[in-house]
């Protein structure tokens, strides 16, 4: 299949293509075949199988939620207005202890079909039941990063679980599903168990997904436990020196910066999640500053309420700049690198994912310029992230598939989807 997208204002995200206004950008199977100035001709004997008008809207590559865990869209709003630790345990954990299999597997499609909406094409996932999840990527034509959630001592889940996924899904849907090992927290595993991850993610040649320093509690309790922050005991047990996928990094003691800006991985900001549950502010322009690679991410929707990135990227350029007191702190450009290259970074895809450039996958979001909200657009960045909504978000590709055009979801039966998430959660009803 060859696919045209002809005279769209692209913002690539490649360094040297920059913004490119009136582009041909050419599709072909999974890949972008090339990206053309305007009014070039197309290669010699290259005839697109169909063509996507791109006048009058802005071309980009698909948003990324690089954290979250995707079917707790059926917890949303389930437990508002509380502390992590009091809306994790008391209130989330025993409900997550009533989902099923294929409440996962409907919570995912309902999640891909939110997320779709939103212009968002690829997620990082940590949760349990990831063979359902992986099944409702697959047919959503969504690419994921998965990780089954491993908690020690808690809710069943132990490194067979992550084999069993790596075995069946890794490189599932043509390289759409890639898997990670994802130990939770340090609060909820043993430092000999995060080595075990640690070794076992170096023997499967996979990412790791973890969370740290997400609240001052969960590091006050670390450093009297263990004599160390989250971050320094991630670096001692062997988390932090393959690929790393870090979510939060809120509460950053001394030291832990440069360990995160020195690994190979990056870090998940999640604006929405961490100001609702009342974790803080990360320290994301200084984290930028010192070279570390920073994605955005949501987390669940049972904390953040949405999987929305472009509202994501908007929280977290507001508060970096209320928090700093400095309007110069996360600049719109910064924001959708990380939202797209960071992201694609973060589930260790960036050498073929999260750019409009040849030879990248044809994860693309077209976005209606049309509209009173977004004009007059003096720079299409500052649009996009300051003024844009998920619903300006019209046609959506995934490895070159059209998953949304002109709204229309064509992957997802909606209303199906809705139908089964009003009745799966009747259980949950207080
Ligand atoms: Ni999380």
């Amino acid at each position: 299949m060859r696919l045209l997208i002809d005279g769209a204002l692209v913002l690539t995200m490649d360094p040297v293509l920059g913004e490119m206004a009136g582009a041909r950008v050419g599709v072909e199977g999974q890949d972008i075949a090339f990206v053309l100035q305007q009014g070039q001709p197309l290669p010699t004997g290259w005839k697109p199988d169909r063509t996507l008008d791109g006048r009058g809207r802005l071309l980009m590559p698909g948003l990324i939620n690089a954290h979250t865990h995707v079917p707790m869209t059926l917890l949303r709003g389930y437990a508002d207005d509380l502390p992590l630790h009091t809306w994790l345990f008391d209130h989330v954990m025993p409900a997550e202890g009533r989902l099923t299999a294929e409440d996962a597997y409907w919570g995912t499609l309902l999640g891909a079909a939110e997320m779709i909406r939103a212009g968002i094409t690829a997620f990082a996932d940590m949760y349990f039941f990831e063979d359902a999840i992986a099944r409702a990527v697959l047919d959503s034509g969504m690419r994921a990063s998965l990780g089954r959630g491993l908690v020690e001592g808690g809710a069943p889940g132990n490194l067979e679980d992550v084999r069993f996924l790596h075995r069946n899904f890794e490189g599932a849907g043509d390289g759409r599903v890639t898997t990670m090992v994802a130990p939770h927290s340090v609060y909820t595993c043993s430092p000999a168990f995060l080595e075990r991850c640690a070794s076992l993610a170096g023997e499967l040649g996979v990412g790791i997904h973890v969370h740290l320093s997400e609240t001052t509690r969960e590091v006050e309790e670390c450093l009297s436990t263990h004599g160390m922050t989250p971050v320094a005991l991630a670096k001692k047990t062997g988390l932090l020196e393959g690929h790393t996928l870090v979510a939060h990094a809120v509460d950053l003691r001394e030291g832990d910066v440069d360990i995160l800006a020195a690994t190979p991985g990056a870090v998940v900001h999640n604006p929405q999640s961490n100001q609702k549950l009342a974790s803080g502010i990360a320290p994301v322009a200084e984290l930028l500053a010192r070279g570390a690679t920073v994605a955005l991410g949501t987390d669940g929707a049972s904390s953040a309420n949405t999987l929305d990135i472009l509202e994501a990227g908007r929280w977290a350029a507001y508060a970096q700049k209320a928090a700093g007191r400095d309007a110069a702190a996360l600049p719109a450009r910064t924001v959708l690198a990380m939202a797209t290259t960071g992201g694609a970074a973060a589930l260790g895809l960036a050498d073929h994912v999260g750019r409009v450039a040849p030879g990248f996958q044809a994860d693309l979001v077209l976005v209606s310029l049309d509209r009173p909200h977004l004009v007059p657009s003096y720079d299409p960045c500052s649009t996009v992230v300051y003024t844009a909504r998920a619903d300006d978000v019209e046609t959506v590709l995934v490895a070159g598939q059209v998953v949304m055009e002109k709204r229309a979801l064509l992957t997802i039966d909606e209303e199906r989807v809705l139908a089964e998430a009003r009745e799966r959660v009747r259980k949950f009803a207080r």
